[in-house]
């Protein structure tokens, strides 16, 4: 199944993906020999295996200057040499389709794929090396630098309540249960159709959405000061984690269709704050829904209210703060009642640089929780994350502790499967041969929730689709069968293919930012039923 629309190439020099083939990826690709570089001369010398490994080492380099030289000499595909399950199918892929082809002649989807599938090659020909993922010390650091957006979502889902909120109310047994919950408990406690559960899921779903506009691929080189400053702008004065674009840009002003509402003011209604405060609050929101160009959460909504201990699958994009906010989602998804199994999919091997592997899934929730082996000056146990308040470093605990007993009793599930990283587009999921196990299991759940750029792409073939085209005919076969549960993409715009947009909304948006596509400002939720 193809669809009837040229693919995005790097042959287009107006193009981001000509951008990104001649300008970012050999910085990406240049950064994966550093990390070796440095990963083996800080290896020790008492390593009984240091010789051997320094020897692949600078096989790993040679291969990966190699491949550099490839993609800027624009020099023909060759297939790959390594021995991991997915190999015959991908020099199938490139026989097939690609034969005398080459990164700027080729479809951009498949050059830039097959990009991180060699990177792969170089470390899977090797023997120590073979598991090594050379993007994990940036995924670290960029983790460590969301600590202020992480710690504040966290006090604002496990702290309790404040006990003083209502000086009417004595401490009824009720109030003493009100204060085991945390606060996102109390808003979904009034049960599903309740306005406090509607009022979280618009907030959260904002959060979870504009997660994506801190990948580390589109920050060829992260300023974690930069990182920072995205996620507070993320969150509202004083708020917890909130709707909000990466930008200070302009917003077009379009319709207003996300009653998004932080969580603070929601258990506002509980506590009494004071109303111009929210006012403010309120319309800074309205402000940042402007920047979603098809918004389609109240739709999701519409099938998540009737939802009752449903599946839910992520396909998931990128670890570190925005694999923390899917999590959160996810989180209310369960303790809300409206799904009993979440299921997400990471990618089994190192993949556009900031992708969820999951061992990245295991080590993010023991982060929040497990102690890192070394003392502070005062001899306490040490942790990933250092807030200066004891609250803070317990509502990481917490939290962690809460995500590892889902994964523990079987609530959520991790799991990866060679499709996600194969060269093929969304569009051969329910056919293709090799997906059959992946898309039979999929078909059980209720909802799919495909996450950031690169699945928005691979959703609607990285065509250059009008933007007026339905978001469920540019999904082809996804859109159409009926064995496809209903699904949605929360994507940051970070690639020149957008579809779903009412009439006039490019001509709108192109007067205010002329990279609207590209820059990870603007965003779609697109939903299907
Ligand atoms: O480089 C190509 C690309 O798909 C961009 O369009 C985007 O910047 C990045 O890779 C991946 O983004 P994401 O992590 O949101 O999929
Ligand atoms: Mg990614």
């Amino acid at each position: 199944a193809h669809p009837p629309r040229k693919a995005l190439s790097g042959a287009d020099t107006s193009s981001f993906g000509y951008a990104t083939l001649h300008s970012r990826l050999p910085v990406i690709v240049s950064k994966v020999v550093d990390d070796v570089y440095r990963s083996y001369h800080g290896s020790k010398d008492t390593d009984p295996d240091k010789q051997e490994k320094d020897i692949e080492a600078k096989q790993i380099i040679e291969a990966i200057g190699g491949l550099r030289y490839e993609l800027q000499r624009d020099k023909p595909f060759r297939p790959l040499k390594d021995n991991l399950p997915d190999v015959v199918e991908w020099n199938q892929a490139l026989a097939d389709h690609y034969p005398g082809s080459s990164w700027y002649k080729a479809s951009w989807l498949f050059s830039e794929c097959y990009l991180y599938r060699r990177i792969r090659e170089a470390f899977a020909l090797t023997q120590h090396w073979r598991d090594y993922d050379p993007f994990f010390d940036q995924k670290q650091s960029v983790f460590k630098a969301s600590q202020k957006a992480v710690v504040a979502i966290a006090v604002q889902l496990m702290s309790p309540v404040n006990q003083s909120r209502d000086s009417s109310e004595t401490a009824s047994t009720k109030e003493q249960q009100v204060n085991q919950l945390s606060s996102i408990d109390v808003l979904v406690s009034q049960g599903p159709d309740s306005k406090g559960t509607r009022e979280a899921f618009f907030e959260l779903t904002q959060v979870c959405l504009w997660g994506n506009a801190t990948d580390l691929s589109l920050l060829d080189n992260p300023d974690l000061a930069k990182v920072e400053e995205l996620q507070r702008r993320m969150m509202v004065s004083g708020g917890s984690g909130v709707s909000s674009p990466a930008s200070s840009s302009t917003p077009i002003s379009g319709s207003r269709n996300a009653s998004s509402v932080s969580l603070d003011k929601q258990s506002s209604e509980i506590q009494h704050q004071d109303a111009q405060g929210q006012e403010q609050e309120m319309s800074e929101l309205d402000k940042h829904a402007e920047f979603i160009l098809q918004n389609d959460t109240a739709l999701l909504w519409e099938k998540v209210k009737t939802m009752r201990n449903g599946r839910v699958d992520f396909i998931l994009d990128n670890a570190g703060f925005e694999l923390y906010v899917d999590l959160v989602f996810a989180d209310y998804l369960i303790r809300a009642g409206f799904a009993s199994e979440i299921v997400f999919h990471a990618k089994r091997i190192p993949w556009f640089v900031s992708d969820v592997m999951p061992f990245d899934f295991q080590w993010t929730l023991d982060q929040l929780y497990k102690p890192t082996g070394n003392s502070n000056t005062d001899g306490s146990p040490a942790f990933f994350f250092n807030p200066s308040k004891p609250e803070e470093q317990q509502a990481l605990e917490n939290l962690g502790q809460k995500w590892q007993s889902y994964v523990d009793r079987g609530i959520w599930k991790v799991t990866s499967h060679d499709f996600w990283t194969s060269c093929y587009a969304f569009y051969h999921l329910p056919t293709h041969n090799s997906a059959q196990d992946l898309f039979a299991d999929m078909s059980k759940s209720d909802l799919w929730i495909f996450k950031g750029d690169l699945n928005y792409r691979k959703l609607v073939y990285d065509c250059q689709w009008p933007t007026t085209t339905p978001f469920a005919e540019a999904i082809g076969p996804l859109g159409s069968r009926a064995d496809v549960p209903s699904l949605v993409s929360f994507r940051t715009c970070k690639a020149d293919v957008v579809v779903g947009l009412k009439e006039g909304v490019e001509e709108r948006v192109e007067k205010v930012a002329k990279n609207w596509m590209v820059g990870g400002e603007y965003a779609v939720i697109s939903f299907k039923a």
